[in-house]
């Protein structure tokens, strides 16, 4: 069976990646309904580097992709390793045997990494920041992005075509559908699997993916072509925009509303601020019970709106463990700039309001009152209350509609 021919980014730019529709969780973690890209690209000169290859079991489709470039007998000269985690390098070790003299380029993070992972100590170049490749009438160059999302991980340019190749910056899930450029599709539309990929995978490294963005403004580019989801050649500047805003912690003016309830009297509390925030004008309100909705499709909501309401009876003196789980991914993550509210139930001892409390406070986020806990069943004195919060929260978000992300937070706190 032939596979896909490879697609053209222009004279000497090709994708030369592969479509997972199989993989059902990302990372044995994140839900993959859509699918996902592993994206490759090859870069004709006199000389061939191909940048990245894709996860091992689909080796053989790659193969036939590079294959199809090169003259009767012909060999890449270069594999340029921007990211090295398998979602990207696990054909690595089997090109290398293909082509035995390939050349794996990669900074210092990635020559360490190369040998921990595929026991590869030779035929490798070092490249450091603003090191040039030449190719013959071409090069590429490459920009040290550190801990975007691995410690290795650099972004590549090809000065020829201003193709810059990013890795898993600007990445999102969802396998292609056809499409490979923005201007083949509703590229607006990916905006929500791009966002869930970000909170998912590399929301924990905002500060680094916000110095990432930085330096673009080093590069000559047009086109973004990033490890997954699409090329960006018409408008990249709405990618840059997204990525930009996440790693910056900008909420709209909608709600996240996280609730968890066993009996269903932190579910009517739910009801009641939920009811309270729409009557007062929040018109975009994502509600999640924490039993039933996936954790990766909360947090992605989370990082939309910049309010967020929390609910959570008490068990065994502790958050139930589904909102203990989301609270313990918001503070891995460094979630900031957000606006909260939280209400709860609890039979005799209490505890879940306390435990959410304190991590508001410590994360620095800004709790909005009344905080609302209740003994037992909400009576319709409390329910009232719970529908106060969620005016009190419309209140805030009218005051100060942008919760813009001056405060990003450390850049020390990042760990593979
Ligand atoms: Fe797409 Fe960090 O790997």
């Amino acid at each position: 069976m032939a596979a896909l021919r490879p697609i053209s980014l222009g004279e000497r730019v090709f994708w030369i990646g592969v479509n997972d529709r199989e993989t059902d969780l990302f990372e044995g973690l994140w839900p993959l309904p859509e699918g996902i890209s592993y994206n490759a690209y090859a870069v004709l000169d006199r000389k061939t580097a191909l940048i990245d290859t894709v996860r091992e079991p689909y080796f053989e489709e790659y193969l036939e992709k590079v294959d199809a470039l090169l003259p009767e007998g012909g060999a890449p000269d270069f594999l340029v390793v921007n990211h090295i985690e398998p979602d990207h390098s696990g054909s690595l070790a089997a090109l290398r045997r293909r082509y035995p003299d390939l050349t794996i380029v990669g900074n210092k993070w990635t020559l360490r990494l190369l040998e921990q992972y595929h026991g590869i100590t030779t035929g490798t170049r070092l490249v450091k920041d603003g090191d040039i490749l030449d190719l013959g009438s071409g090069s590429i160059r490459f920009l040290l992005t550190p801990m975007v999302h691995w410690p290795e991980t650099m972004l590549s340019l090809d000065e020829s075509s201003k193709t810059i190749f990013t890795g898993d910056l600007f990445g999102g899930y969802g396998a292609l559908e056809g499409a490979l450029f923005d201007d083949e599709t509703d590229a607006e539309a990916r905006e929500d699997e791009t966002r869930r990929y970000f909170t998912n995978v590399l929301a924990r490294f905002s500060p680094m993916v916000s110095k990432a963005l930085g330096r673009l403004g080093e590069a000559d580019y047009d086109t973004i072509a990033p490890s997954h989801g699409i090329v960006w050649r018409r408008r990249p500047e709405n990618v840059v925009r997204w990525f930009s805003r996440w790693s910056h912690f900008e909420g709209d003016t909608g709600a996240t509303v996280a609730y968890a309830s066993m009996y269903g009297n932190t579910k009517s509390m739910s009801e009641a601020v939920v009811r309270g925030l729409a009557e007062s004008g929040v018109h975009r309100i994502s509600v999640h019970d924490l039993s039933r909705s996936h954790l990766s499709y909360v947090l992605s909501d989370v990082w939309r709106s910049g309010t967020l309401v929390l609910g959570s009876p008490t068990y065994n003196t502790r958050p139930f463990p589904a909102m203990a789980a989301l609270v313990d991914f918001l503070s891995d993550k460094g979630l900031k700039n957000r606006r909260v509210g939280l209400f709860g139930s609890y039979g005799w001892s209490g505890g879940a309001i306390r435990d959410l409390r304190k991590f508001v406070l410590s994360a620095g986020l800004t709790l909005v009152d009344p905080v609302v806990e209740v003994k037992g069943a909400p009576s319709s004195g409390d329910l009232s209350q719970c529908h106060d919060l969620g005016v009190a929260l419309a209140r805030e978000v009218a005051l100060r509609p942008a919760v813009q992300g001056d405060n990003i937070g450390s850049a020390d706190r990042a760990e593979g």
